[in-house]
């Protein structure tokens, strides 16, 4: 439970009021869909039905079924359980489509069918889960001691690109590790977190987003900008992934590293947004034309700080708790809508500096930041059932 003042709390209850007003009406709307982001109308699309790569084994096809859970635990309401239920069902089909699967398996269906059988016990939606968990764990290279991000076709001269976003997925190997009574799943989650503290956190707490490694050895080829503005910049999700993702890590383990690194990767994030009124760019680096912002990041940082905040001190404590309260308290003020008129919640979320289908990625709705600015919110409510 946080320690919040008296208005800190009123504000929390008032916006988790909001959301459950406006998501009452938008998952009736949207029951039997999978949205990404919304169409001209503000209406969202459907990645069940929808043409690749935005199709059913798009990567974030976890987090609608995911922000239900999170809505469903919070209030109680069956609708809620109904929409993630069916986005379940609905996510089978992606296990038909075994070549575009990579390692974002764990985002897919550690919050969705994970997340379902550590609620309810639900017999099949542990088995999608573990299905999900071999399949991440079968993408694990001894030699390198990583978990493989992408396939053969993302591949140059025969190096993997190995992507800060991981830390995210391996989670669910951790789970899988309890669940199958079988520890493998957890050293290759550990070897995994400890190659990409080596190489993608750079000293003054900055990450990259992907390195090229050799795969017979895990060496490092090259750091690529990725998503971010350029190579040595420092994109603001994929440092969001890295607060959270070692957090989670070290929730897990219990190993004091993971935490460091994870404080060390949210002391850098805390002093960059700061600078810009905690309202978040798409790298910290970018120059200041064109404008862009990620609020996804903001609100997935936010969840990783709250999760920091919890294994402090008094003193710490309150840096993260605070820090976090003012990138969520500026998503409230500059990106959230709480109307009827669109479906989305945020606004400003962004894929990457460049994205591939242009302006349209950009500055726009993204279904995983409604996703961790619920998640944010539902930790602050005192909600304590961990998503990861
Ligand atoms: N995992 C891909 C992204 O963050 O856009």
């Amino acid at each position: 439970m946080y320690s919040l003042n008296r208005e800190d709390k009123k504000w929390v209850d008032e916006v988790w009021n909001k959301i459950d007003a406006k998501m009452k009406v938008v998952a009736e709307k949207n029951i039997n869909k999978i949205p990404y982001t919304i169409d001209e109308n503000g209406d969202f699309d459907d990645c069940a039905t929808g043409k690749w790569p935005y199709d059913i084994s798009w990567w974030t096809n976890g987090f609608w079924p995911g922000y239900m859970w999170l809505l469903y635990v919070g209030t109680g309401d069956e609708l809620y359980r109904k929409a993630a239920e069916n986005a379940e069902d609905l996510l089978d089909g992606a296990f038909a489509e075994y070549d575009h699967l990579h390692h974002d398996v764990g985002f897919m269906w550690h919050i969705s069918a994970g997340v379902n059988y550590r609620l309810t016990g639900n017999k099949k939606s542990r088995l999608r889960a573990l299905y999900a968990a071999d399949f991440l764990a079968a993408r694990y290279n001894p030699a390198g001691k990583y978990v493989r991000s992408w396939n053969a076709d993302s591949d140059t001269d025969g190096y993997n690109k190995l992507i800060i976003d991981s830390m995210m997925n391996i989670p669910m190997l951790y789970w899988a590790a309890k669940e199958h009574g079988d520890d493998r799943f957890k050293q290759m989650a550990v070897n995994h977190a400890d190659t990409v503290m080596k190489t993608h956190i750079r000293p003054d707490g900055t990450s990259h987003h992907i390195v090229e490694v050799n795969p017979s050895d895990g060496s490092i080829v090259k750091s690529l900008g990725g998503q971010g503005y350029a190579d040595e910049s420092t994109w603001t999700r994929g440092q969001a992934w890295a607060i959270y993702g070692f957090a989670l890590s070290y929730i897990h383990t219990g190993d004091e590293k993971y935490l460091m690194t994870a404080k060390k990767v949210a002391n850098a994030f805390i002093a960059c947004a700061a600078q810009s009124e905690w309202i978040v760019p798409l790298d910290f680096r970018q120059p200041p034309k064109p404008v862009i912002y990620d609020a996804t990041a903001a609100a997935c940082a936010a969840c990783g700080l709250l999760e920091i905040s919890k294994t402090c001190s008094e003193y710490d404590k309150k840096n993260y708790l605070n820090a976090a309260i003012k990138l969520l308290k500026a998503l409230d003020e500059k990106a959230a809508d709480y109307t009827i008129d669109k479906d989305n919640l945020i606004n400003y979320c962004s894929e990457a500096y460049k994205p591939g289908r242009g302006e349209a990625g950009l500055n726009t709705a993204i279904i995983y930041g409604d996703y961790y600015y619920t998640e944010a919110i539902y930790k602050l409510k005192g909600f304590d059932k961990l998503f990861w």
